[in-house]
């Protein structure tokens, strides 16, 4: 199948632990989920998880629990997969953006400040960076400018399980930890660090948004003794809010967990890919190489590179069965948010991103040899 630019690595362990599901009497609403949320929480530094059908699932819950509703502004960035702005919008949002950072191509937080400055107070109910690439937002500063203007903050940690900042405390904050966010998502998708096939993660250090997440999950119905109005009997149910099935099976979970107990050597692996492609592609004035800034610990869920000729580059290496990919197409300029007057020449910085973004191979189980080549061919076609 040649070389993708991310792919899961499934183990005898891990087909074990499904297969231990499969024999048991829980197929889904078991022990394998609440398992999995506490090995998570951990895992990130949160005090709650909920887990959920997948990342989109995830984004959709935490709209719904924070009140997103009709009339709701809330601000994303251009560069990110379309769920975390399409999240909003379900709840009857609307979505702003504000534009990258050319460095950390995460959004730009000084352009952030100044359009909640220049905006009358109360025009924005919350933020949503994303940790793209799994380079984390510095979102201890967010906070700083989110509690100024009373916004909430989602932070879409799809790409960062695993990565942390250090804080002006000298402490290290690992994403997802919830130390500057009120919700944090996650997605278990085969290319992501942790594959469950399909599935996602809320966490949070918030009892009452936890709560709710929990409620929402399962079509706001609740059977807790002391939510209850009425209690007919141990049967009985009530349904508080209109919630969704959101819930995540314990096959998923098993998964999940038997993944977990690699994860920290996964990123570390990644990191030391990333080394490799780093040092080999120094010598090119053509390949601009991400940037990681010295109290930032990257979790490489993508290598991106800004690459000269872009799409011949492309179409070179595919002729080499190397299959890299572009993350992302600006969501602004998708045709579903052009129809709601978005445009080219909107927010620059992510428009020129676009031009030359390519996210090259990045997987724990690529091979010494599958990198060699990688970066061989890249040399080739630029000699
Ligand atoms: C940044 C980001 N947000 C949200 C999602 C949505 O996750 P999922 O595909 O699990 O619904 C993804 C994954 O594709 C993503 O990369």
């Amino acid at each position: 199948m040649g070389i993708p630019y991310g792919k899961q690595q499934i183990t005898q362990e891990d087909i074990d632990a499904v297969v231990e599901v499969l024999k048991s009497d829980f197929l889904t609403q078991g022990p394998k989920v609440k398992e999995f949320e506490e090995r998570f929480a951990e895992y990130v530094g949160a005090k709650y998880a909920v887990a959920v059908t997948n990342g989109t699932a995830a984004l959709h819950l935490c709209n719904m629990v924070l009140g997103t509703g009709p009339g709701d502004k809330v601000i994303t960035t251009p560069i990110t997969f379309a769920a975390s702005a399409n999240s909003v919008l379900y709840c009857g949002g609307e979505v702003d953006f504000v534009d990258i950072d050319p460095d950390t191509y995460s959004i730009d937080l000084d352009k952030l400040e100044e359009k909640l400055s220049s905006s009358p107070v109360g025009t924005y109910k919350g933020v949503i960076p994303v940790d793209l690439a799994g380079y984390p937002v510095d979102v201890e500063k967010l906070r700083r400018i989110t509690d100024k203007y009373g916004l909430w903050i989602i932070e879409d940690a799809c790409h960062a399980p695993g990565g942390y900042f250090t804080d002006s405390n000298g402490d290290k904050q690992l994403c997802g930890n919830g130390a500057y966010s009120d919700l944090q998502i996650f997605s278990f998708h085969p290319v992501k660090h942790i594959a469950t096939g399909e599935g996602g993660m809320v966490t949070t250090n918030n009892e009452e948004l936890y709560k709710k997440l929990l409620l929402f999950r399962t079509h706001g119905i609740t059977k807790s003794p002391d939510m209850l109005i009425e209690d007919h009997g141990g049967w009985y149910y009530e349904m508080h809010e209109l919630g969704y099935n959101y819930r995540i099976s314990d096959l998923n979970c098993a998964l999940g967990i038997s993944q977990l107990n690699r994860a920290k050597e996964g990123v570390e692996k990644r990191n030391r890919i990333a080394v490799r492609y780093n040092e080999a592609f120094k010598e090119l004035d053509t390949v601009k190489t991400p940037f990681v800034a010295d109290d930032v610990y990257h979790a490489y869920h993508l290598y991106i590179i800004q690459a000269e000729q872009r799409k011949e580059l492309y179409d070179f290496l595919r002729e080499h069965d190397i299959f890299t990919q572009v993350h992302y197409i600006p969501v602004h300029l998708q045709p579903y948010y052009r129809n709601m007057g978005w445009k080219k020449g909107d927010f620059p910085a992510a428009e020129d991103y676009y031009e030359k973004a390519l996210s090259l191979p990045m997987y724990p189980a690529l091979t010494e040899e599958e990198q060699v080549f990688v970066i061989e061919k890249i040399k080739e076609f630029y000699s």
